[in-house]
């Protein structure tokens, strides 16, 4: 064999042992996982997202939300994740089967969000967070995401959606600030963040 041929092998080898490794190892693991059906109620897990918490989730795509917020509750053994209350049990690629693509992240400025749903259910709390972080947590890093709100002025009675904001956050007097439909759906998706169901793999420390 001459060099070239030795290195076309090497080359070869080391690609195919790649894609082994990392497509067709997880595909036969991970590839046929259908959602859990509940026998006694009917349920199925993971819940199905409505289409505006869908229509969300390509908000939080679009804003990088991901770069410093994962989806992803590590074992007990292994870290503090259910221990700093994130959630009641690890995650398992079952959680994720709807999710194209899934959104795990690698970055942890701010709090895991797979159970933001479950941690934090007031839809106002997230709007007014994610207008006036600060607002909610002295100190947050997170920056404002005001492009996602409208201030506007009240009209009448005003609208029953407007964000009740103090002190500097405040609109001017006579103006209001509202969701876009952006700004809804995002919420909606947050809110729809919630591993907190058994699955046969990964029970909730209560059963
Ligand atoms: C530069 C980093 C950064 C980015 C980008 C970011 N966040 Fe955050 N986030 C944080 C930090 C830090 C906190 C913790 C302090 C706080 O609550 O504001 C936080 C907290 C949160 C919380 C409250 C979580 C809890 O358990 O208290 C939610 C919900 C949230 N962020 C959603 C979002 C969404 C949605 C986006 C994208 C639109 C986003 N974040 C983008 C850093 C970030």
């Amino acid at each position: 064999m001459n060099k070239l041929t030795t290195l076309f092998c090497g080359f070869l080898f080391t690609f195919v042992l790649a894609w082994i490794g990392l497509v067709l190892v997880p595909q036969f693991q991970f590839g046929q996982l259908q959602p859990f059906v509940n026998e006694d109620t009917g349920e199925s897990f993971p819940p199905m997202r409505s289409g505006l918490a869908e229509t969300g989730k390509q908000v939080y795509q679009a804003n990088g939300c991901i770069y410093c917020h994962s989806q992803q509750i590590r074992p007990e053994h292994q870290t503090a994740d259910m221990a700093r209350g994130w959630g009641a049990r690890r995650s398992v690629a079952r959680d994720y089967i709807y999710d194209r693509p899934h959104l795990l992240g690698t970055m942890r400025t701010g709090p895991d969000l797979s159970n933001a749903g479950v941690r934090l259910s007031n839809e106002a709390w997230h709007h007014e967070h994610l207008y006036a972080p600060q607002s909610k947590s002295a100190g947050s890093t997170m920056p404002p995401f005001r492009y996602l709100y409208k201030v506007q002025k009240i009209q009448g009675a005003g609208s029953p959606d407007a964000l009740k904001l103090e002190a500097d956050d405040a609109p001017p007097e006579g103006y209001e600030v509202v969701p876009t439909p952006d700004a809804r759906a995002l919420v909606a998706y947050l809110l729809s963040l919630n591993q907190n169901y058994s699955l046969p793999e990964a029970k909730l420390s209560t059963e």
